[in-house]
């Protein structure tokens, strides 16, 4: 693990200033930032643990807690909230039989909420993986849903 931060932070030209962004691939790599992982960016930037803690819970890009194989985050910001978003969010929860902000025991999916993604004329905006669906209904969400699971059961066999 030592290592992997230290090329990380290397990318980085070990700048303080890019402490987001290193975060950001730490937990590309590590799928969340486990405490380890900010103790070790703490140590290789010389920069104190609290202040790495508090960039870490600060951006809600940030998880500090281990997340499903696949994370989908509900819009709740204003203009996809209008449009919808709430009975998307109740669709999915009910899908997943998890609360926002939990991850299903299979470790499978993380439901997550945002508000705006800056990208509101698409709204209401399910995020799933990092892949934007734009114009969500509950139906729709449920059958992409549905998608994911069916990747995810493949990836199983595989
Ligand atoms: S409110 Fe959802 S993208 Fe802006």
């Amino acid at each position: 693990m030592a290592a992997t931060i230290q090329a990380i932070v290397d990318k980085y030209g070990g700048d303080k200033g890019q402490l987001v962004s290193i975060l950001q691939d730490v937990q590309a790599e590590y799928c969340y930032l486990p405490k380890e992982t900010l103790e070790e960016v703490s140590r290789v930037l010389h920069i104190p643990l609290s202040q790495v803690y508090s960039v870490a819970s600060f951006f809600r890009a940030f998880s500090l807690t281990p997340r499903g194989k696949h994370v989908v985050t509900v819009c709740l910001g204003t203009a996809c909230h209008v449009r919808g978003a709430p009975a998307v969010l109740d669709e999915l929860g009910r899908q997943l039989g998890v609360e926002p902000g939990k991850t299903t025991e299979d470790m499978q999916f993380t439901l997550e909420t945002v508000n705006c993604l800056g990208a509101c004329a698409l709204g209401p905006i399910v995020v799933m993986d990092g892949q934007y669906h734009g114009q969500m209904s509950p139906v729709k969400a449920k059958k992409t849903l549905k998608q994911y699971s069916e990747v995810s059961q493949d990836d199983n066999h595989g």
